[in-house]
């Protein structure tokens, strides 16, 4: 039993499976093993900056390994823009002072990307911090992956799964719609397992044409139905270059009016492209003659008691983040490798993102077995 410590932990970002099996995992292994004292903040950030917590005990943390959602809250507001009577102000010294008042001995995070940035602040601000990494989306650098995407995949394949009857038995098109803004994960991983005929990912600009041209080929070979996996950041090529445009404006941006300006055009742009799925939907009917229809999965991908991976992966990293702060070792995400994990600085992950390589092994294996990409 090592010496006594106090350890505050919280979950930001969009929610995910495997949340609470991570705070279990590295709950029970700080209070049962290491005898410490562990409080969780509510609703992420929010609740480090208004000094919201609770205490956690063994109680608190039995039964939640197949909870899911986060029993803690969650948010997504940013540490150094926090929203003050509109107005984002920079509150990590009222983060740091309320660290201190508290007692604490280390923050552990459990988020995505936005949360390696907040606790990359928190870290040049002098905090013992850890990041534990889950999304959906699977885009967070460094790390083979998160908790929250296998169980993702499962809900997303069975989606597609149920798709396929129904498609084949009206002779339509069907699209469905996964999560994944800026990386194509889910939707790629997805659409393999279950045999999409096209998948639409936003690493690889789509035409119109190919698709069509994909799904006239299984026509001609007497199939009259396609099933479209597409993913909710997925353009044709024409959106993608007035999207990379206004993002590019906004990086260069010289002056805060200029960034404003910038910021605002980005925001139009991505407006105006949101209803795609739908567009697109439209253009396949028009141009092959079948009827096509959308299916959004939306927050569904989400929601609901996570898989063994996850719980197995949430739990493992969550015991080897306890370990760390037994050891002293500050300042890193917990990443998966392989079969075990390995700590990584924050300043290698944060303002990153994991998108598939256009090389990847799921993309060409896409390929050769007759899955249209849309390129
Ligand atoms: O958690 C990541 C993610 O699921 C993205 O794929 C999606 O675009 C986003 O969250 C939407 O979440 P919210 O509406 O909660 O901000």
């Amino acid at each position: 039993m090592s010496t006594h410590k106090r350890i505050g932990i919280l979950t930001a970002g969009g929610d995910s499976p495997g949340l609470n099996a991570a705070i279990r995992g590295f709950g029970k292994t700080a209070i049962g093993h290491y005898g410490w004292e562990l409080i969780g903040y509510r609703d992420g950030i929010t609740g480090l900056v208004n000094n919201r917590h609770i205490p956690l005990d063994g109680a608190a943390l039995s039964g939640i390994l197949t909870v899911g959602g986060t029993i803690l809250g969650t948010s997504r507001d940013k540490v150094h823009k926090f929203p003050v009577d509109g107005e984002p102000v920079d509150m990590v010294p009222t983060v740091v002072e309320n660290y201190h008042k508290e007692g604490l001995d280390a923050l552990i995070l459990l988020g995505g990307g936005g949360t390696a940035k907040n606790a990359k602040r928190l870290v040049d601000a002098g905090l013992n911090v850890l990041h534990l990494p889950k999304t959906i989306d699977n885009d967070i650098a460094m790390t083979d992956t998160s908790f929250g995407f296998a169980t993702a995949l499962e809900i997303a394949t069975d989606a597609i799964d149920r798709v396929h009857s129904t498609a084949h038995s009206h002779h339509r098109i069907i699209l469905t719609e996964l999560m994944g803004h800026r990386a194509g994960w889910l939707t790629l991983g997805a659409g393999l397992a279950g045999g999409a005929d096209v998948i639409l990912i936003p690493e690889i600009p789509y035409t119109v044409e190919k698709i069509v041209e994909t799904i006239q080929a299984r026509t001609a070979r007497g199939s009259s139905f396609s099933v479209i996996a597409i993913a909710e950041g997925a353009r044709d090529v024409d959106d993608t270059a007035d999207f990379e445009a206004a993002r590019l404006l906004a990086k260069s941006a010289r002056t805060p009016e200029a960034a404003r300006a910038a910021k605002s055009h980005l925001a139009n742009v991505e407006d105006s492209q949101r209803e795609h799925t739908f567009r697109l939907a439209r253009e396949l009917e028009a141009a092959t003659g079948l009827e096509s229809r959308v299916t959004i999965l939306g927050y569904v991908q989400r929601g609901g008691t996570p898989c063994a991976a996850d719980r197995l992966l949430a739990t493992r990293i969550g015991a080897a983040a306890a370990d760390l702060v037994a050891a002293g070792e500050f300042g890193f995400m917990v990443a998966a490798r392989g079969e075990g994990t390995e700590p990584v600085p924050l300043s290698e992950v944060a303002g990153k993102v994991k998108t598939v390589p256009v090389d990847h092994e799921w993309v060409t294996a896409a390929r050769k077995v007759g899955t249209g990409l849309g390129d």
